[in-house]
Parts: C-alpha cells; structure tokens; sequence
C-alpha cells in the first residue's frame, strides 16, 4: 500500500510517501524557521497560514518527484495531535478530504508516536522491546515499548522538556530561534572544564526529568562573568554537557529497572551530536545498543507519519469522516497494532 504522510504540527510542513512493500518513496519539507526567528519563537496564527499555503503544493511536487499518481496512493495519515490547533487542523483538513476525494482511507497520527518509530525507517533497526526516550520541544518522556501501540510511560519532564530548555537558554545567549542547533554550534568552542552545572534530580528516585534550573542557573553564571568574551561559549558547553549526562543517567536508569537492553532516542534533540555520543556509550555500558533516527528525522518531518500511519492502516485502523484534532494527547490512549 502507498501511504501519504501529512506532518503540520508546529512550524513544519513534511509531506511523505511511504509504500509497505518498497519503505520510503520521497519526503519533502518545509521549514517556517526563518520567520517565526523574527519573533524569537513559533506565533501559532502565522503557523497555520503557512501551513495552508505551503501544503498542497508540496503534495503534488512530493507526487511527481516519486512518479506516483493520485490513483496509486491507497492511504493518507495525518498528524491528528499533540500540537499547535491551527496548525493541525491544516493537515488534518487537508489529508481527511484527499483521502475523501480519492476515495481511501485516512489515518490519524499521534505526533509522538510518528517521532518513536522514526528510527524504524533506518537499515540498523531496534527489535522490541525497547526504551524510548523522546526528546522534542514540547516533550521528554521514558517509555517503555513493547510493540506498535505498546507504550507506557515510565518518566516525564515536571517543567521545560529538554527542547524548550535549549531554546530558552539560547535565547540567554543571544542565538536566533531555532535555539537548539544554534547553541550546540556556540558549545563546539566552549570550555568544557570551565563549568559544571548541577545534573537535575539524579539524586532522587524515578524517571522524571527538570530542566528549567538549569536555565536559571546559565542566567545567573551569564551575569556573574558578562565580561568575559568566551562566557557564552562556556555556558553553552556546560548547559549541553548537563543536558546530555543528566539524560543518559535517566536512560541507565531506566534501562537497568526494566532488563532491557535496547534504547531508541528520536526528536529533535536526539540530533545532537553530543546528546546521541553520550546515549550510545551509556546504551553500550549495558551491553546493548542505542538507534536514533537519521538527522534529518530527528525534527519533524512527513516520512515518521506516513511509516507510523502506514503500519496503523495496514492493521486495519481509519479515521471518521469527522476530523478531530487535539492539542493534548497522551500516548498511553493509542491502541495496540503489533
Ligand atoms: O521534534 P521537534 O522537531 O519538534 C517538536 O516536536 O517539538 O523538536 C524541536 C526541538 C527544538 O526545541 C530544537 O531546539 C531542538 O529540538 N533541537 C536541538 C537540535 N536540533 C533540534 N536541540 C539540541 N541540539 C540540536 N542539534
Ligand atoms: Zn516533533
């Protein structure tokens, strides 16, 4: 079957074709960065307009670029949540009806989960079950996977995910939005003995995570030494430095309670150089194995919905003609598919 993939969530637009027998068949995307950078981060309403201009015409090039007519495509998926509404609905909107109008079935994909099984589409692929650790903008999470739909959740962010706690300290820095990318490139020149900021709740029991001290605490290191011509590259590296290690002490951690010995890292943060080093020497210690997503699947992209959505249509699941999308949705109310 050849599924197309329709992401919309935030402030990229990814188109995809994924067909069951063959994988991938072409991904396109277009990324709103470079206007949303003039605000400093995402402004939901210019988004959606975005969103609704960009979506089709990308459809039809994505389309001819793969050779494949409308007659072809046996399935379209769309990320139905979590996310920006406006945003969503775009997608939603226009997936529900191609699929009307083309007469196949439409699929709705959860964001997260479309992130989680991106690592799926890479030649070196993990076996379940696994530990998931999904690092975006909007979400940190341990999840324990037993399958497609098999999710539970063992530990979560109580504040910032790790995404928005890049950003946010590059924003301190002075970076441009996107702040993440941004920051790593600044950390490349910094000190790593210079400074050591705390590795949050390492020190306490379980699986949940805090990052918003640690933007505190590279404020509070920015005023004392403001000075200093390098301080931003030292905080940099010492921000990155706590994120990755505080991540991978979370990862062990869970890996070591579960018997598990495989671990899938996949949002935009697992595109960190030092974030995927760190994971894959901690997964490795275990006497197994970490699987990320190529870089360009790390962010958000269209090929992770059409897979997700894809393996979810193959089972036998659809949407109502009805469209309904959700800005929350936890993972833990998808059904299971394998
Ligand atoms: O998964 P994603 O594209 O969108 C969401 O679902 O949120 O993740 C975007 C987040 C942003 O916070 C961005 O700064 C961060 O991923 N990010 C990075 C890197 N690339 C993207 N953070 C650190 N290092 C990177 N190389
Ligand atoms: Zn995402």
């Amino acid at each position: 079957m050849i599924v197309l993939g329709i992401e919309s969530s935030c402030d990229e637009t990814g188109v995809a074709i994924y067909e069951t027998d063959i994988g991938l068949r072409g991904d396109l995307l277009y990324s709103q960065a470079e206007m949303h950078a003039q605000y400093g981060g995402v402004v939901p309403e210019l988004a959606s307009r975005d969103h609704i201009q960009r979506v089709i015409p990308l459809i039809d090039q994505l389309l001819n670029e793969a050779d494949i007519t409308s007659e072809q495509v046996g399935g379209v998926a769309y990320t139905a949540g979590p996310g920006l509404m406006g945003a969503l609905m775009v997608g939603a909107c226009v997936g529900r009806s191609l699929a009307y109008s083309w007469g196949v079935h439409a699929v709705e994909v959860h964001h997260m989960e479309g992130h989680l099984l991106a690592p799926l589409l890479e030649d070196k692929r993990p076996e379940f079950p696994f530990i998931a650790l999904l690092v975006s903008g909007g979400h940190t999470q341990l999840i324990r996977v037993d399958g497609v739909g098999r999710y539970q959740l063992l530990g979560e962010s109580v504040d910032d995910a790790a995404g928005e706690a890049f950003d946010k300290t590059a924003k301190l820095l002075g970076l441009r939005y996107p702040g993440g990318p941004a920051l790593s490139k600044l950390a490349e020149e910094g000190n790593p003995e210079r400074f050591t900021f705390p590795r949050p709740m390492v020190d306490r029991p379980g699986l949940d995570f805090s990052f918003s001290g640690l933007k505190t605490y590279a404020r509070n290191t920015l005023q004392n030494g403001s000075e200093e011509p390098t301080i931003g590259a030292d905080v940099a590296r010492a921000f990155e430095d706590a994120v990755a290690d505080t991540l991978a002490i979370k990862c062990r951690r869970a890996l070591r309670e579960s018997g598990l010995n495989r671990l899938v890292v996949a949002g935009g943060v697992s595109a960190n150089q030092r974030v995927r080093l760190r994971l894959s020497e901690i997964a490795e210690k275990e006497g197994g194995e970490a699987f990320f997503p190529r870089l360009n699947f790390c962010t958000d992209n269209g090929a992770m919905i059409a897979f997700a959505g894809a393996l979810r249509l193959q089972a036998g699941e659809h949407s109502s003609l009805a469209i309904e999308t959700r800005a929350r949705w936890p993972l833990s109310e998808l059904t299971a598919v394998s």
